[in-house]
């Protein structure tokens, strides 16, 4: 294991209010996710999210408020607007990291083991995880998280929602909503789906289950 490449993920990953840098170059997924896809995925989608999240908590008791706590606090309260936003920014900044030009194969390490525990076998836990991703209706997420007794689980999740407000901690992430894959795959959302396995980054996976010990 790269010790390098998990520190760095780990600075990367304190998710602050502000835009993130993407931790690779926007050509670098290419042709699976497409420089075109980031211009628009991360420099206008996701960074619509971010500004729009500035103006809402502008004034408010959030406004100094760490993004972990905007989500919990405006979830609870109903808060649609500012959960939408809060969410979506923590989870395509989380996003970013699910994904690299060295990810792909078959995972390693703890999670691998995890996944072989509570799926049976990896190609049990990537058709599972991949019809959930491809039969979410509409836009959301597709999430391995881990809940409480530490059990491996895939969520499907619609709109912004995120295992944060569920008490479950997120491992990795799929976004699924269609302008994550529009550009590159018009409406094939299932070929999207199985490029995804070709740059998972299963050393950011492993990395959050090491947070969670
Ligand atoms: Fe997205």
């Amino acid at each position: 294991m790269n010790k390098n490449f998990n520190i760095k993920t780990n600075e990367n990953m304190k998710i602050t209010k502000a835009l993130p840098e993407l931790p690779f170059q926007k050509n670098a997924l290419h042709p699976i996710i497409t420089e075109e896809t980031f211009d628009y995925h991360y420099g206008k989608h996701h960074a619509a999210y971010v500004n729009n999240l500035d103006g809402l908590i502008k004034n408010t008791p959030l406004a100094d408020a760490p993004v972990e706590d905007i989500i919990k606090t405006s979830y609870l309260q109903g808060n649609q607007n500012m959960f939408n936003n809060a969410a979506q920014h923590w989870n395509h900044s989380f996003f970013w990291h699910c994904i690299s030009p060295e990810g792909g194969k078959t995972p390693e390490g703890k999670v691998a083991t995890l996944i072989d525990r509570d799926f049976g076998s990896f190609e049990n836990f990537k058709n599972q995880f991949s019809e959930t991703a491809i039969k979410l209706f509409g836009c959301g997420w597709a999430w391995l998280a881990q809940n409480e007794l530490g059990k491996l689980e895939i969520l499907p999740m619609k709109e912004a929602h995120t295992p944060l407000v569920t008490g479950k901690k997120p491992i990795l992430t799929l976004d699924v909503w269609e302008h994550a894959y529009y550009i590159d795959y018009r409406n094939a959302r299932p070929k999207f789906v199985e490029s995804f396995w070709e740059i998972v980054n299963w050393e950011f996976a492993n990395l959050n289950l090491k947070l969670n010990e």
